[in-house]
């Protein structure tokens, strides 16, 4: 038998601006909170996929470098639940590359698990389902199934179970032109993986329940004020959602702490901004990147700032991303 069709999709990073902290069902990735997110349309990842009976396993190319181990394991895992859904044996040849730089810490996971759900899905000829391809996401990395669809997307929580939950777009990346500046910083030790990171947490940290209540609240709070174009009000709501997050599992024991001193420098900086009329506010994933919620008159502003922090390597200027696309090449 000849290989399968080959399918090539773009997905974009997205940044949480209520963040998704907490697992109702660790077996099916279930998450425990409502998160929104705004699509980042210049962190990019592309990924091909071909399926070929020739193939003993599935291979995977990430960023020119053939993978191995973990990596492998969490993209069979994705492409046996394609494969049972599109009743097919072969395994599959899978080629990513992120647009943003490799190794930098800034979040590939959910740009990188959308788009190898929907290759995989077209490539092994399944009817393309955005619902079908944001569920299949969410399995692998739950901020994933945010990165299917464009502009504004909420991921809500779910009950323990194997239900389907796919992230829902809030609105287009049309309804309004924000800016996100990305400030990349230096990295210290490898870090705990959101999975494992969330997990002590919520075993661990006093303030845990506190942060689940908060996230009824705060969710509905980044839901309004992206509606109503209010950015000061997002801005406020993201920045607590970002910090209770990370007070929470800093309370963790031991603690886990994502902040390097370069991260801290940037909140400050970003405060400081603000406290000086400029539009910003700072945001912070499982990791020691900032990026920072502005506009387009005060992004330029905002970045150069950033920039002359030290601890700050990169910057990068991003709009509001659109959906994740897919194309199929060939036979
Ligand atoms: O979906 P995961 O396992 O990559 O976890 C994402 C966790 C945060 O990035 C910290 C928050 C979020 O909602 O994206």
């Amino acid at each position: 038998m000849n290989p399968g069709r080959r399918a090539v999709a773009r997905a974009h990073a997205n940044i949480a601006l209520a963040k998704y902290w907490g697992k109702a069902d660790d077996v099916h990735n279930v998450p425990a909170v409502t998160s929104v997110s705004v699509t980042l349309e210049a962190l990019t990842t592309t990924t091909e996929v071909q399926f070929d009976p020739a193939l003993g396993s599935d291979l995977l190319e990430l960023d020119g470098r053939q993978a191995e181990g973990r990596a492998v394991e969490r993209v069979t895992a994705m492409l046996d639940r394609i494969r049972r859904a599109a009743r097919i044996e072969a395994h599959a040849r899978v080629a990513s590359r992120n647009s943003f730089p490799t190794g930098s810490g800034l979040a590939s996971s959910a740009s990188g698990f959308a788009a190898l759900a929907l290759a995989a899905m077209a490539a092994a000829g399944l009817d393309l389902d955005r619902d079908l391809a944001s569920d299949l996401a969410r399995r692998s990395s739950a901020s994933a199934a945010r990165s299917i669809h464009g502009g504004f997307v909420r991921l809500g929580a779910g009950e323990p179970g194997d239900a389907a939950l796919p992230a829902e777009p809030v609105a287009p990346a049309s309804h309004w032109d924000l800016r996100v500046v990305v400030a990349v910083t230096t990295k210290g030790p490898k870090k705990i993986g959101s999975t494992e990171g969330m997990g002590h947490t919520a075993r661990t940290s006093p303030y845990y329940a506190g942060w689940i209540d908060l996230c009824q609240r705060l969710s509905g709070e980044v839901e309004r004020a992206v509606m109503q174009k209010d950015l000061r009000a997002l801005g406020e709501a993201a920045e607590q959602s970002a910090l209770a997050m990370h007070a929470c599992a800093m309370a963790a024991r031991p603690a886990l702490i994502y902040f390097e001193p370069s991260t801290l420098g940037c909140v400050h900086a970003v405060r400081a901004m603000r406290d000086r009329g400029c539009a910003a506010w700072a945001t912070i994933d499982a990791g020691p990147h900032v990026k920072v919620l502005t506009t387009s008159d005060d992004a330029d502003r905002v970045r150069q700032e950033l920039a002359s922090l030290p601890g700050v390597v990169d910057t990068i200027i991003s709009r509001v991303g659109g959906p994740a696309t897919v194309e199929l090449e060939g036979t």
